[in-house]
């Protein structure tokens, strides 16, 4: 059981900012990840066009062997999740805004939460808002467009610097002083949101979150890696283009190899 790889997908690229903290603390773990760019963006489809996607992702890393499946996508989470877990014979992992440690960190009482249209309007994040953020003013803000120029590598873009400003300058005015990242694609964002940021805002993510939990749900079902004596293989797959995919993940040290799949 150990030497199965761990799955992985998201809509597209955003993924891979979860994929590097899973690495990172699980450097012995096989990792397959899946790129669902062909279909990108998840966040502005309908619920049930969401969970078609999700199982589909889910199969095809199933029939790949893994033994957990981490779903890199918050579009994906706060919609497919409950289902899955309750078809599927392996752990699920998934990932949400982290609303709970913004609510207990502010100290202006008013955070923003930047995700995708799908996200905010789940029923999921309704009520991780409501038990966290009881008391506190979260400013909800989607951000259409923003996962479409991150997944044409954009992210450098005017179009960029203009959406941005539009979806945090009211943030800003409202006195947050964290703004959550609701989206695995928006940690790709964090450098140019600093720049536009007064000093005092605090950007915080989920990514090393679900790391530490995959981590907890490897040795609570005894299926961690342990061997250290050959290097676990490192696959990511797309079905879009694998430039796009290797330059999101350029900074990574250890060999891995990019297939094209159609899926
Ligand atoms: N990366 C995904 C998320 O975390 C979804 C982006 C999308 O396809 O809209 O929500």
């Amino acid at each position: 059981m150990n030497t199965q790889p761990v799955g992985i997908f998201d809509s597209g690229v955003g993924g891979t900012s979860i994929w590097k903290e899973l690495h990172g603390l699980l450097p012995l773990e096989s990792t397959i990840y899946l790129a669902d760019s062909a279909n990108a963006p998840y966040g502005e489809r309908s619920s049930e066009e969401i969970l078609g996607l999700s199982i589909k992702n889910t199969e095809l890393l199933l029939e790949m062997g893994c033994k957990l499946i981490v779903v890199a996508c918050n579009t994906a989470t706060t919609n497919a999740i409950s289902y899955l877990r309750a078809h599927y014979p392996v752990p699920f992992i998934g990932i949400e805004p982290a609303i709970k440690p913004a609510a207990l960190q502010t100290l202006t009482g008013v955070i923003g939460v930047l995700a995708t249209r799908g996200t905010l309007s789940s029923a999921l994040f309704a009520k991780t808002s409501g038990d966290y953020a009881a008391g506190i003013k979260v400013i909800e803000q989607m951000g259409d467009g923003l996962v479409p120029l991150i997944e044409q590598g954009k992210v450098e873009s005017h179009e960029m610097t203009l959406l941005l400003h539009k979806y945090l300058d009211p943030m800003i005015e409202e006195g947050i002083d964290h703004l959550v990242l609701g989206c695995t694609h928006y940690p790709y964002l964090a450098d140019r949101i600093s720049e536009m940021f007064p000093d005092g805002i605090r950007i915080i993510d989920s990514g090393r979150a679900v790391a530490m939990q995959t981590k907890r749900v490897l040795e609570v079902h005894h299926a961690a890696a342990t061997d250290h004596s050959k290097p676990p293989f490192l696959r990511f797959y797309t079905n879009s283009d694998p430039e796009l995919l290797k330059y999101f993940l350029n900074d990574v040290q250890d060999p891995f190899e990019v297939f094209p799949l159609e899926f």
